[in-house]
Parts: C-alpha cells; sequence; structure tokens
C-alpha cells in the first residue's frame, strides 16, 4: 500500500516518500517535514464548478468530466458582488473590495499589525446580513475582544473562535456559511492526522490547501493570516503564494507610524494598488492624503532634499527623497540606501559621475525615502539625482519645487506615465513649479502650476539647483 504522508524539505521544498536525514535536493540537514500524500491543495479550485470524477474512473464521460463552453459557465459572485470592508484603502488594495469566494492571504512580519488590520476590516465590513467570524489561533477570546474595546469598534454582527483544528474550521464554514472568515494565524492551524507540529511547511501547506477549496467550495472569503520568517525559506506562507487568489503585504518600519498594503499577487484587481495607514493608539487609521503625511516634517530648502511626483498604482504620491553625499574615509565609498532601490541609486551615481561629471567616486553616499516607505518607480530617478546633486554641492533644491523623469544611461530624461496626474497633485499640494521630461505632451496643466522642461539630467539639474 502507498503510504499516506510523503516529506518536504522546508528549505527547498523537495519532496520524497521517506524520511532521510539529509534534503536530497539541497543537502540541508535535519530540513525534512511530514506532509500529507494526497492533498488537497492539488485540486484547489475545481470545488462545485466541475469537479472530476474519482481518480483512475474513466467510463463516465458525462457532464463535469469534459470541457464547458465558457459562455455558459455561471460566474456566480466572482467580480460581481464584492463585499465592502468598510475601509477603503483596504477595499483598494483588493480590487474594490472583497471578492466572495476568494482566499486572500495577509503577509507580513510578526507585530506589524495584521491582526489589528483584520479586526478592524470584520467589525467596519459592510453586510446587509449573515455574521462574520474571526478565527484565533495565537490569542484568547478575551485578548481579541479586550483589542475590539480599546480600538471602540462596532462587533454586534462579529463571531470569535478560539480554534486550531482546520477540519473543525472548514467543516464549520461548511455547515455555517458565514459571510466573511478571517484565520489568524496559518502558521497555528493543525491538520489532526500530521504529526508535524503547526507552522511548518506540511501543515501550513495543508491547512492553507483545505481553507482554499473550502473558501472554493461554499462562495465564503477567506483572509488568511501569515507571518513571514526571517529565513525567507519555504517554511511560512510562501508556499501558499500559489494557491490563494490574492497576496497582500502588510509592511513598514515597526518604528514608523506608516503601515502600507501592498498586493503582490491578484486574481481580482491590479498588483499596483497600496493602502496607507497609520498605527496609532485606537488601532489603525487610513491615511486618504499619503503625499501630505509624507511631506509633513520636510525641511524645504535644506540641501540633499528633493521632492519626486511618483506613482504607486492609480494614485499619485508626493515624496520626499533624502541623501546625503560625503567624502569616504578610506576604501571602497559605501553606498546605502533606506526605501530606494540599491541598484537604481547606484546607476544614478554613475551617470552622475560620467555625464555631469561630479566626482562621486571617493564619497559614500546615503539616500533615503523619507516616512520609512518603499517606492520604487523609475519616475523618481530625477528626485532622487537632484537630492544627490543637491547634498554634493551643498546647495538646496527649490523648495517649492516636485520632479519627475526617469534617467537613462546617456544621462536624457525619459518620459514618464500619468503626468497629468501627477501634476495635479503636486499643485493640489502647493507646490508652484515642476520640472517635467521634455518630451511630456500635456493635455490641461493645473493653472498655477509652472513647467519646468528639460531633456537631459545636466539641464533638470541647472534648473533644480539654479
Ligand atoms: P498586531 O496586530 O498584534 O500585529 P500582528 O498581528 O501583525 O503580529 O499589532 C502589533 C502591534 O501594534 C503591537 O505591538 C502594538 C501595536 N498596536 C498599536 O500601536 N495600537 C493598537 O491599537 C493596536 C491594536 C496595536
Ligand atoms: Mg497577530
Amino acid at each position: 500500500m502507498k503510504s499516506k504522508v510523503k516529506y518536504i524539505c522546508s528549505q527547498c521544498g523537495y519532496e520524497t516518500g521517506r524520511w532521510m536525514g539529509r534534503c536530497g535536493q539541497c543537502g540541508a540537514w535535519d530540513s525534512l517535514e511530514e506532509a500529507a500524500a494526497a492533498s488537497p491543495g492539488a485540486g484547489v479550485g475545481l470545488g462545485a464548478r466541475g469537479r472530476n470524477g474519482p481518480a483512475g474512473d474513466l467510463s463516465d464521460l458525462s457532464a463535469g468530466s469534459l470541457p464547458t463552453p465558457m459562455e455558459d459557465i455561471d460566474a456566480g459572485g466572482h467580480g460581481k458582488t464584492r463585499i465592502d470592508l468598510g475601509m477603503p484603502e483596504f477595499n483598494r488594495v483588493l480590487g474594490g473590495g472583497l471578492t466572495p469566494g476568494s482566499v486572500v492571504l495577509v503577509a507580513g512580519d510578526p507585530g506589524i499589525g495584521k491582526s489589528t488590520l483584520l479586526l478592524q476590516a470584520v467589525c467596519k465590513a459592510r453586510m446587509d446580513s449573515g455574521k462574520a467570524w474571526y478565527i484565533t489561533g495565537e490569542e484568547s477570546l478575551q485578548q481579541v475582544k479586550n483589542r475590539g474595546d480599546r480600538m471602540e469598534l462596532a462587533y454586534d454582527r462579529v463571531m470569535l473562535w478560539a480554534q486550531t483544528d482546520i477540519d473543525r474550521v472548514t467543516a464549520a464554514i461548511q455547515q455555517e456559511k458565514p459571510r466573511i472568515v478571517v484565520v489568524d494565524s496559518i502558521q497555528t492551524m493543525r491538520a489532526a492526522e500530521l504529526t508535524a507540529s503547526p507552522g511548518s511547511v506540511g501543515q501550513v501547506r495543508e491547512a492553507g490547501g483545505r481553507l482554499v477549496a473550502a473558501a472554493k467550495e461554499t462562495g465564503v472569503p477567506i483572509l488568511i493570516v501569515g507571518h513571514v520568517t526571517k529565513e525567507g525559506s519555504v517554511a511560512g506562507p510562501r508556499i501558499l503564494e500559489h494557491m490563494v487568489d490574492a497576496v497582500l503585504y502588510f509592511e513598514g518600519e515597526r518604528h514608523y507610524q506608516y503601515r502600507i498594503l501592498r498586493a503582490y499577487k491578484n486574481r481580482f484587481g491590479s498588483t499596483f494598488e497600496m493602502g496607507v495607514f497609520e498605527m496609532t493608539q485606537n488601532g489603525l487609521i487610513e491615511v486618504f492624503n499619503p503625499s501630505q503625511a509624507f511631506l509633513s516634517q520636510r525641511l524645504a530648502n535644506a540641501p540633499g532634499s528633493a521632492v519626486a511626483a511618483c506613482m504607486e498604482g492609480t494614485r499619485p504620491l508626493l515624496i520626499e527623497t533624502q541623501a546625503l553625499v560625503c567624502p569616504s574615509g578610506y576604501g571602497q565609498p559605501r553606498r546605502m540606501t533606506a526605501g530606494a532601490d540599491y541598484n537604481r541609486v547606484c546607476l544614478i551615481l554613475a551617470v552622475l559621475e560620467k555625464r555631469i561629471g561630479l566626482p562621486l567616486n571617493n564619497q559614500d553616499a546615503y539616500v533615503n525615502v523619507a516616512g520609512g516607505i518603499r517606492v520604487q518607480e523609475p519616475g523618481m530617478d530625477l528626485a532622487m539625482a537632484a537630492a544627490i546633486a543637491s547634498s554634493f554641492k551643498a546647495k538646496p533644491c527649490g523648495g517649492d519645487l516636485a520632479l519627475m523623469g526617469e534617467i537613462g544611461l546617456s544621462g536624457e530624461l525619459r518620459g514618464v506615465p500619468y503626468i497629468e496626474k501627477r501634476l495635479s497633485e503636486a499643485a493640489k499640494l502647493g507646490f508652484k513649479r515642476c520640472l517635467i521630461p521634455g518630451t511630456a505632451k500635456i493635455q490641461d496643466p493645473p493653472p498655477n502650476l509652472e513647467l519646468c522642461r528639460a531633456d537631459s539630467l545636466f539641464k533638470a539639474l541647472d534648473i533644480a539647483l539654479a
């Protein structure tokens, strides 16, 4: 008889039928963990919509075992009636609310605020009927209730359940069909027949697979919390990424109050969207005007600071980039970034050196994006270059100036998409001038904004540091 368990390497995902002390693929010691051989995760998504017959039985080729015309398929609630979570920033990241039957993984470092976010979401969700469930495997019912009270949430339609047995969870979902389910966290859920401890690859994969199957069968949307493990190995929520419908990362610097919710995968919306939140005493507050928040602490005329007009998804964002350039002590100059992309900063330093003639090869350079958030968009290049040049020359970059543009290797300034949106955001925040790529075509520029055009980095820096 075929054995019912298999072993998976927690480092590389290698699968084998028998236990070994050392992984046969990556050679890691003691990394094999037990998992169920016939995983429901393998057939994810079939559910009630056209299930296969029993494996190996090919005698019955009736409905469901052959392809169906696409136009005959009942799309159900998918894509039509989204659930409004009562938090516009969260809805936006999901692509306009929570899709029925979808499974969303909310991943992030421990302590970043995932439980807080999801408790707020279940309490605020706009549901015409039914209940929202919050299943906690980490905190006690009292702790969750205390947190809800402290955040002054209305929880009249929320059911709490302290449960870690995944089969009880899925059976209850199938029977009661709640409107929304939150599972906090996947690392505490366990399938009773596996001896591996909760949080191991096998358990996480199994629990995830069963939750996905339950969601597809019942149409109940499930939000799963997953802690990201430091090693970044396959253990942890990453092994769920392929089976869930959406993966959202909740991130931020722990010592800053801002938190960003970002979509990395989304079968029901764009993956470029982000939502901005502020962690306060009373839970998370949505930041509807992030540009203003991120610029609030800027010293407008300090050298080494420049404001980038960039885009995050469909949303314009004005953000301060800062640079500090100073002579290196000895050896290789240091280059450090926080928020900005390291390789991009190196490229910009090289262009400044070669095309503009700034002798940066014996200078340390530190480049930050203020507010502790990570924005990576080519349109930020110009602001980063201006901040670096401004610090090097100890000349401030105009305090009323916002910059946009991608820098090419020849030192040319390249166009960026959504220029009008960026311009109107800059005008709204009181900027007087905007530095834009020379080729940009603009339909109707905001009235109180002076447009300065430059087709090269050289010319742009001339204007910015005048
Ligand atoms: P939590 O949601 O428990 O994080 P996670 O579920 O991702 O592990 O939140 C963790 C931190 O957030 C906690 O250290 C304290 C802080 N916090 C606040 O600052 N204000 C609040 O209202 C709440 C609930 C938490
Ligand atoms: Mg938590």
